[in-house]
């Protein structure tokens, strides 16, 4: 299945480069005459989250290909906004001044969209931003803007499932034999979409499933397993017996509160959720250390930034490439539930 669409859209792009490399012989007439190469710059919010690198790792992968593809050399810039919101503003400034084809924006500030897109527009030049995603009204202040991104409520909503299945299942997880389910909710970055999406989905999806809830707390670790572990250390401690499920809006934060739950040596069985199936989540799910992840696409994901930036590099309109753009602008990845085969 997946072989088959990737063949799908191997073909799609050969097409897609054959036609466009005749339109692009045309152009070269008229004015893109001194440009040999496409230089797209990457700016990321930060290279040592372990999603987005998986993310920047197929970009790269993407890249080899229609280069190899292409007539023009395809050059790509990552640049490290080390979860600096004024450091990347300034390197997106920069990159405007360097005269960049089409910036790709890994926002670390997505509340900064509107400020950034007005500086691209003045310079004509188009954006793709991926897995932070600006507002809608924000997405509508020009047309040359884009977003590759997930469906945060999907994610939440398949993490629901899961828990509810789990406990459907075990009538051993409620300890307190009281017929609700106790919860510790661990967020990612504040503000970010998919921590807000995935929190409210989530919960919203047990409820559907006639499940009572109860939540102990919920506290932001920043996407970060070093300070998931450091807040579930603490949060072990304080409600010990009592926590019943553990959800975390992604699988680093529940690789945390596993080293958490490690070093305190703790006995109860607590069940696990995560979101990504990153690799060492999926090797931690078979360990059964967790109970479920939600695959976020970071393939299609990568593949699509790049190729949107492409498309948008060399004057054409995805959209006439792409299928499935909605609203002429976004492009959304399905997630997938992973449990323990
Ligand atoms: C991923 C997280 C990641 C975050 C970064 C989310 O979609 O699930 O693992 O840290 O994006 O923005
Ligand atoms: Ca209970």
């Amino acid at each position: 299945m997946i072989y088959k669409q990737k063949l799908k859209m191997l073909i799609g792009i050969l097409i897609v480069l054959l036609i466009s490399g005749c339109q692009s012989d045309i152009s070269t007439n008229e004015e893109n005459n001194n440009q040999d190469s496409i230089r797209i710059a990457i700016l990321i919010y930060r290279f040592d989250d372990e999603f987005v690198s998986y993310v920047m790792e197929e970009i790269e992968k993407e890249r080899e290909l229609l280069d190899d593809l292409s007539n023009k050399q395809l050059v790509v810039d990552f640049i490290d906004g080390n979860n600096q919101s004024d450091l990347q503003l300034d390197q997106i400034k920069d990159s405007i001044e360097n005269k960049y084809d089409v910036l790709a924006i890994n926002l670390v500030d997505r509340s900064q969209a509107a400020r950034v897109i007005d500086m691209a527009k003045n310079a004509d030049i188009p954006i793709v931003f991926f897995n932070r995603e600006p507002v809608q009204v924000d997405m509508a202040r020009w047309d040359k803007i884009y977003y590759v991104g997930s469906k945060g409520e999907d994610a939440g909503r398949i993490q629901g499932e899961i828990i509810a299945e789990t406990w459907n299942n075990n009538p051993r997880i409620d300890k307190n034999k009281d017929g609700i389910l106790q919860y510790i909710m661990i967020q990612g970055q504040q503000g970010h979409q998919d921590a807000l999406l995935r929190t409210e989905w989530s919960v919203k999806a047990i409820e559907a499933n006639g499940i009572k809830v109860e939540q102990l707390v919920s506290d932001t670790a920043n996407w970060q397993r070093q300070e998931a572990k450091e807040k579930m250390l603490n949060y072990l401690n304080v409600f010990s017996e009592e926590i019943e499920f553990i959800i975390s809006n992604n699988d680093m934060m529940a690789l945390g509160a596993v080293d958490a739950m490690k070093e305190l040596e703790f006995e109860e069985y607590i069940p696990i959720v995560g979101v990504d199936a990153i690799d060492i989540a999926v090797n931690a799910l078979e360990r059964g250390e967790l109970t479920g992840t939600v695959y976020n696409d970071h393939v299609k994901q990568g593949q699509m930034v790049i190729r949107m930036a492409y498309y948008l590099a060399i004057n054409e309109d995805p959209k006439d490439y792409i299928d499935s753009i909605e609203n002429g602008k976004y492009y959304r990845v399905e997630y997938q539930k992973v449990i323990k085969k």
